[in-house]
C-alpha cells in the first residue's frame, strides 16, 4: 500500500499531532508523516517531532507582517517540497485565506475542541458550559474558507459534569481528540484515494 505524505502544522503543545505521528508509525496506517511546520518557532510540537526523527520547520508568521498570502506562500512551498498530499491542521492558529485553502481543496483536515456545526472559533469548552449543553466533545473536518464550517469526517463527545470548568472540560476532551483524529485522517485517506482513481 502506498501511503498518502502527510503534513501537519501546528502552533504549540502538538499533543494532537503526536497522536497522529504515533498512528503513522504503524506500517499499515494510509498516510506518513513527512513533515511538521509552526508559525511559532518556539512551538513545543517542532522538538517533538525532531526528537522523533520527523522534519520540522517554523515559518514565522511575524516576519510578514500584514500579508497573509506571503506567510502562506511559505509554507505552500515548504509542503510542496516535502512532497505533502495531505494535511492535518492540529492546534494550527491562524486563520487560512482562500487562496491557501483552494490550494489544499479535499486534502486538508482540522481537528476542533467542540461539536461542530456547535461554537465555531474559540473560548469552544466555556461557551459549551455557558449554554448548559448536556455534552461537549470534538469534531475533525474538512478545511474549507468560512472557519471550521467544512463537512464532518467524525466526531467524540462526553457528557459535561455539573463541576467543569473550561479546563476541566478541556483536559477530558483531549484524549478524545487524540483518538479520534487519527481514526480520522485515515478516513480522509481513503476518501482521496478513491477521488484520486482514474
Ligand atoms: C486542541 O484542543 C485542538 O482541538 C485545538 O487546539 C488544541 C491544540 O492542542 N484546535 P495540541 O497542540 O494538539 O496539544
Amino acid at each position: 500500500m502506498t501511503r498518502l505524505r502527510l503534513g501537519i502544522l501546528i502552533s504549540g503543545r502538538g499533543s494532537n499531532m503526536e497522536a497522529l505521528l504515533a498512528a503513522a508509525k504503524a506500517p499499515d496506517y494510509p498516510a506518513e508523516a513527512v513533515l511538521v511546520l509552526s508559525n511559532r518557532p518556539h512551538a513545543k510540537g517542532l522538538e517533538t517531532a525532531r526528537n522523533q526523527g520527523i522534519e520540522a520547520k517554523a515559518v514565522d508568521h511575524r516576519q510578514f507582517g500584514k500579508n497573509r498570502e506571503a506567510f502562506e506562500r511559505e509554507l505552500n512551498t515548504a509542503l510542496k517540497e516535502a512532497g505533502a498530499e495531505v494535511i492535518a491542521l492540529a492546534g494550527f492558529m491562524r486563520i487560512l485565506t482562500p487562496w491557501f485553502v483552494q490550494q489544499w481543496a479535499g486534502r486538508m483536515i482540522n481537528i476542533h475542541p467542540s461539536l461542530l456545526p456547535k461554537y465555531p472559533g474559540l473560548d469552544t469548552h466555556q461557551r459549551a458550559i455557558d449554554a448548559g449543553d448536556a455534552e461537549a466533545g470534538c469534531t475533525v473536518h474538512w478545511v474549507t474558507e468560512g472557519v471550521d464550517e467544512g463537512a464532518i469526517i467524525g466526531q467524540a463527545s462526553l457528557p459535561i459534569k455539573a463541576d467543569d470548568t473550561a479546563d476541566t472540560l478541556a483536559a477530558r476532551i483531549l484524549p478524545l481528540e487524540h483518538q479520534l483524529y487519527p481514526e480520522a485522517l485515515a478516513k480522509a485517506c481513503a476518501e482521496i484515494r478513491r477521488r484520486d482513481e482514474p
